[in-house]
């Protein structure tokens, strides 16, 4: 595919994520770098929305109890979260994505800026459904985040599950 991604001129969230999953798809389906792919999936949802901060935590194979942080777009970010801290390690623990409107109120929100209001972190899943990474999206403005984020990014989620190898 081309290396421009074609994004509609719309507010509409749903009408981009239509138009982004396919690109996606063909982005990752084409390489099998498996770090490639999650990098070059992050720009695109950046790119895309235009969010603070998308990135993916990843299980650290040396120490099985913390996510490491993955390629990510916006500024740097807290490098290690335990398993069920945080609203990232809480998603990994649950095996659930967290949508969270307000980040003050999620009791033990790691805030790795101080700009981020609202948040969604979705569950990465091998073929065995263990998680092996996070997906996490911050946004500065309180409540950004519905259930169609959810169900998109889930979709993004399954999409990187299948081209993840270890
Ligand atoms: N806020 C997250 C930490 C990661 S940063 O948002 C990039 C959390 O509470 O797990």
């Amino acid at each position: 595919m081309s290396e421009e991604l074609h994004i509609p001129k719309t507010d509409n969230r749903a009408d981009i994520y239509e138009a982004l999953l396919p690109q996606i798809k063909a982005l990752v389906e084409g390489e099998k770098n498996f770090t490639a792919n999650v990098a070059n999936t992050m720009a695109a949802l950046k790119e895309a929305f235009g969010f603070l901060w998308v990135g993916c935590y990843f299980v650290d194979t040396e120490n099985p109890d913390e996510l490491v942080l993955g390629p990510f777009q916006g500024p740097i970010a807290c490098t290690r979260i335990k398993k069920g801290k945080g609203v990232c390690g809480t998603a990994w623990l649950q095996n659930q994505t967290m949508l969270v409107q307000d980040v003050e109120q999620f009791p033990g929100h790691i805030a790795c800026s101080s700009l981020s209001k609202s948040e969604i972190v979705v569950p990465l899943r091998k073929s065995d459904n263990t998680v092996f990474g996070v997906l996490d999206l911050d946004s500065e403005h309180l409540n950004d985040f519905s259930e169609i984020d959810s169900q998109y990014l889930e979709e993004i989620a399954v999409l990187l599950g299948e081209v993840f190898y270890e």
